[in-house]
């Protein structure tokens, strides 16, 4: 259900149907360590056929030369996908083959320090995956071979526990002119689409940040030394609202979607994807002062990271896919920014170390905040910023059947191995098309109450013995499940009248990778996407099904 990811060894079904996902998912082209495959306009395509036969005729004499493994290995390297290796592209190797690290990293460069400006300290707290948590685990990662678990393994702390940053390197965080709270804008602007496809899983060193991306980097480079600010998969990026306004200062909030890649040649890719980082920063509008940070990974569902792993050479066919939680992945300030260097009235230098080695106390002016947003409110809107598909509400299980019963509408439900609304795992395809599509949104919004819910806690409400309605209510759920997604209406009752698991949903909405091309070429203002129409016809028949059985 991943894509090409496809959940490999869990409960059953065929990974075949599992990894059609992503490939069918719009990559007629699936090139070897490219970045973004996005689809040229069609006049452009005559060329690019030319080059892509040339290409591919590189390709294949590479692959003599090297054998997979290598060729693997070679276009891990080669970031651009040109087939050469270039200077900067054979630095890690450099680096890894003489032991040394240049002493300057681009970092550095693009945030020069400056003696006079504010500075904070930012702590990471960190505690590893926990294992157990892993489908994986249950068999005591049989058949997982040590090598591909050793990078999540040797992650046991993080990377920098504390860091120094200038207050003014968080001037990405502030909002664009005249931007409203709640109101939310992108600092990272997201540069996949449903027609882009997803960026190459075969890669191990991070594309060197630019712009807003460096601060971002940076931060995450506290946890592991290698963060992907940009996510392979959509949605990417970082999106930010104002959730609090005064005459000097911003409350921001955010989201950012990142992964680490935890291995390092010659082992094979590994991708460690958080479902979301978040938190807030509350700063002077001028960025020269930070009064609080925070940034962290959510821990309250059971599952909060997705993993992937590539155990052969090629792209699409040789991946694995587990989820597991992580209890703790946070960064925080230690207290406000202060000036390392303080005049005094004379103008002489005073530093803010005392030769007793106490600080200087420094007394921060209260902040009398203008306009407020609630917390929930700004992570909905960020949510939604993140996931259209979001637009209709998705209520938690029981409260969902309870407002079914009394709107008396029936309950279109989805229920998953991994989570829906986040980056660890599996909704993606669905979300991505078929739940985000107008028509479908519309239709949901005026005819079902919709949910979704991980089996995990299906399965914990289930052998909840407090509540007899709600245990029946997920027995009824369970019983209709099959991995790894199924899709369901029900009556407010909790009777399923009508499911469909996304293995078959896919298959029956699965195009040829040629159709897709020609598709995607030919396509007008006429095109209908077949799994949008495929979603519409089961919503249909769940309202066939379920409307006549509803208490009239
Ligand atoms: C794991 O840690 C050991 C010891 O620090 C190191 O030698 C090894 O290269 C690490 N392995 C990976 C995959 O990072
Ligand atoms: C859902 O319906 C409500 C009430 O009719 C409307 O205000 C809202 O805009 C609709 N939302 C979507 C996403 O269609
Ligand atoms: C069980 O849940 C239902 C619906 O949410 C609620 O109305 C009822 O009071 C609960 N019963 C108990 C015993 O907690
Ligand atoms: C729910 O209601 C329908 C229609 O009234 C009925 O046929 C069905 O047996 C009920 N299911 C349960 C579990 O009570």
């Amino acid at each position: 259900w991943a894509g090409p990811a496809g959940p490999t060894r869990p409960p059953a079904p065929a990974p075949r149907s599992l990894r059609a996902t992503r490939r069918r998912a719009r990559i007629p082209w699936p090139l070897l360590g490219s970045p973004a495959v996005r689809p040229p306009p069609p006049a452009v395509r005559v060329c690019a056929r030319h080059a892509e036969a040339q290409a591919a005729a590189r390709q294949e004499s590479a692959l003599k030369t090297l054998g997979t493994d290598g060729l693997f290995l070679f276009s891990s390297l080669d970031t651009d996908g040109d087939m050469y290796i270039s200077p900067e592209e054979f630095k890690p190797i450099a680096e890894k083959l003489t032991g040394s690290t240049p002493a300057a990293s681009y970092e550095e460069e693009e945030l020069p320090p400056d003696p006079s400006e504010e500075t904070l300290t930012i702590e990471a707290r960190f505690q590893p995956l926990l294992p157990e948590t892993m489908t994986k685990s249950k068999d005591g990662f049989l058949g997982v071979s040590r090598l591909a678990l050793s990078g999540l393994r040797n992650w046991t702390a993080a990377a920098l526990p504390s860091a120094v940053f200038s207050a003014r390197h968080f001037q990405p965080f502030l909002p664009p002119p005249g931007q409203e709270l709640g109101e939310p804008w992108w600092i990272i602007p997201s540069e996949l689409s449903v027609f882009t496809g997803y960026l190459s899983n075969n890669r191990f060193y991070p594309p060197p940040p630019k712009g807003k991306e460096v601060i971002i980097h940076r931060l995450l480079s506290m946890f592991h030394p290698r963060p992907f600010v940009k996510t392979r998969f959509a949605p990417q990026g970082a999106v930010a609202c104002l959730t609090a306004i005064s005459d000097f200062y911003y409350t921001v909030m955010f989201r950012i979607h990142a992964e680490f890649q935890l291995s390092e040649p010659p082992d094979f890719p590994f991708w460690f994807s958080p479902g979301q980082f978040t938190g807030h920063i509350i700063l002077s509008k001028d960025a020269t002062h930070v009064r609080d940070f925070r940034l962290f990974v959510p821990n309250h569902r059971s599952l909060n990271v997705d993993m992937e792993w590539l155990y052969g050479a090629s792209e699409s066919s040789n991946m694995e896919v587990d989820i597991g939680y992580i209890p703790q992945m946070e960064l925080e300030a230690m207290g406000p920014s202060v000036p390392s260097v303080i005049l005094d009235e004379d103008g002489s230098v005073i530093d803010s170390h005392l030769p007793s080695g106490e600080s200087l106390q420094f007394v921060f002016e209260e902040i009398k905040w203008q306009q407020e947003l609630s917390w929930e409110e700004a992570a909905r809107r960020l949510e939604v910023a993140m996931y259209p598909f979001k637009k209709v509400s998705y209520l938690p299980f029981t409260e969902a059947f309870d407002r079914a019963k009394a709107e008396n509408k029936l309950v279109h439900s989805i229920l998953l191995w991994g989570a829906l609304d986040d980056q660890s795992c599996s909704g993606r395809t669905l979300r991505e098309t078929v739940l985000e599509s107008s028509p479908i949104l519309t239709l949901l919004n005026e005819s079902f109450i919709s949910t979704w819910s991980l089996v995990k806690e299906l399965e914990e409400l289930q052998n909840n013995q407090e509540n007899l309605s709600h245990q029946k209510l997920a027995g009824l759920h369970l019983e209709k499940y099959s991995f790894p997604v199924e899709m369901m209406i029900c009556l407010p009752n909790g009777t399923v009248v009508h499911h469909i698991n996304a293995n078959y949903f896919l298959d029956i909405t699965s195009m040829k990778p040629e159709e897709v091309e020609s598709r995607l070429f030919s396509f007008s203002s006429t095109f209908e996407d077949p799994s949008t129409a495929t979603y519409m016809q089961f919503l249909k028949e769940g309202l066939r099904r379920g409307l006549p059985l509803l208490q009239p």
